[in-house]
């Protein structure tokens, strides 16, 4: 059992070290250490050859700083845990080569893990009695899931994306309206000034679980398109759109509350930062089902939730040799996807 974990995360543009310790029986986090790639902005997306060349120089200053921060010296590590994907190959290789080497030159154990495994497990840094079931949704820059969490360990997929994550949409959107990346942050502030007067379509909003935010997106591009004074509108159309994501949001995890009798919605991934959609969502859950949710800092992209993954599965007696490789489309264990009928269940809206 280990008693002292290092996590380590590279999967996409955040070069990120975490150390968690045993403190009565609980794993606490003892330093986080995240540093975020600055280079990507002037591109407005992350560049995935810079992106590893920054993980390559950023990566052994930020353990050897998580490790100072939590007062561990190096040899007090038991376990390495690693972002094995999914991710960028490059900035993967990144941090499992590190990994890898750390594990083997200190006799450690590793254990590679899914980092989408990782941003559900994040809640439970802030809340450790947190215990599923519980529904949770999952959205970042590269995924929108819903998810039944029946227990740890074993995931059961209710929808995903057919087309862009939340995420990605924001980011798309922020572009349109020319302000910076990543953009969720940016239309968030932008909303607070605007007002709700753009009819924009909810897309799939009571069809299924599977969410789609594409036509959402050209909708909002022709509205770009068609203003006679952008500046004077941004704000209406950057709150009209998250007004639109957040109103499908948050119905999918409602009907996922109706269709599996739970009472609490896991809300996770970097869009899960965003204190307009848990405030959103908490007002429209009240007396449907609690929303938990980790602070910004932990679902946004970090090592505090791959420790903890990590952690999770070094005491079921899982962990990793030498031959854990970087796998950009790794599947995510005990996740169970449905089989599709071709027909999607018609929610209540
Ligand atoms: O989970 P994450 O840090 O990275 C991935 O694994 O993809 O998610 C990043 C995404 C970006 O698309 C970013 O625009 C979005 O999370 N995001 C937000 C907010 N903060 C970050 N979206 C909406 N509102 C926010 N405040
Ligand atoms: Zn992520």
């Amino acid at each position: 059992m280990a008693d002292v974990v290092l996590g380590i995360e590279t999967s996409c543009d955040e070069t990120s070290a975490a150390v968690l310790v045993r403190e009565g029986g609980q794993p606490e986090l003892a330093s986080l250490v995240i540093l975020s790639q600055d280079v990507h902005r002037i591109f407005g997306g992350v560049v995935p050859e810079l992106a590893s060349r920054a993980h390559l120089t950023a990566l052994d200053p930020v353990v050897a700083r998580a490790l100072s921060e939590a007062g561990v010296p190096i040899k007090a590590v038991d376990a390495v845990a690693v972002t094995a994907g999914p991710g960028l190959v490059g900035s993967l290789l990144v941090g499992v080569c590190y990994g890898k080497a750390l594990a083997a030159v200190k006799g450690r154990d590793l254990v590679g893990v899914n980092h989408l495994e990782g941003h559900v497990f994040a809640v439970t840094l802030d809340d450790p009695y947190l215990e599923p079931p519980f529904v949770a949704l999952l959205v970042s820059g590269g995924h929108t899931l819903l998810l039944d969490v029946a227990e740890w360990g074993h995931y059961r997929l209710l929808g995903e994306t057919r087309d862009d994550a939340a995420g990605e949409a924001f980011d798309k959107v922020a572009s349109m309206l020319q302000l910076g990346y990543p953009g969720g942050p940016e239309i968030e502030r932008l909303a607070r000034d605007g007002r709700d007067r753009f009819d924009f379509p909810r897309p799939m909003l009571t069809a299924g679980f599977d969410f789609s935010f594409s036509g959402l997106k050209t909708a909002v591009l022709y509205s770009v398109r068609a203003s006679r004074n952008l500046a004077a509108e941004k704000a209406d159309i950057a709150a009209s759109f998250q007004a639109a994501v957040f109103d499908v949001l948050i119905a999918k995890a409602t009907a996922a509350i109706e269709h599996t009798g739970y009472t609490t919605v896991v809300l996770a991934g970097g869009v899960a930062c965003s204190k307009s959609l848990v405030t959103c969502a908490a007002q429209r859950l009240t007396g449907v089902a609690r929303v938990a949710v980790a602070q910004p800092r932990l679902n946004a992209d970090n090592a505090a939730m791959i420790a903890r993954a990590g952690w999770f599965h070094l005491e079921q007696g899982h962990s990793n040799d030498l031959f854990l490789d970087a796998n950009p489309r790794l599947p995510w264990p005990g996740l169970e996807r449905p089989i599709t009928s071709g027909k999607s269940p018609r929610l209540t809206p």
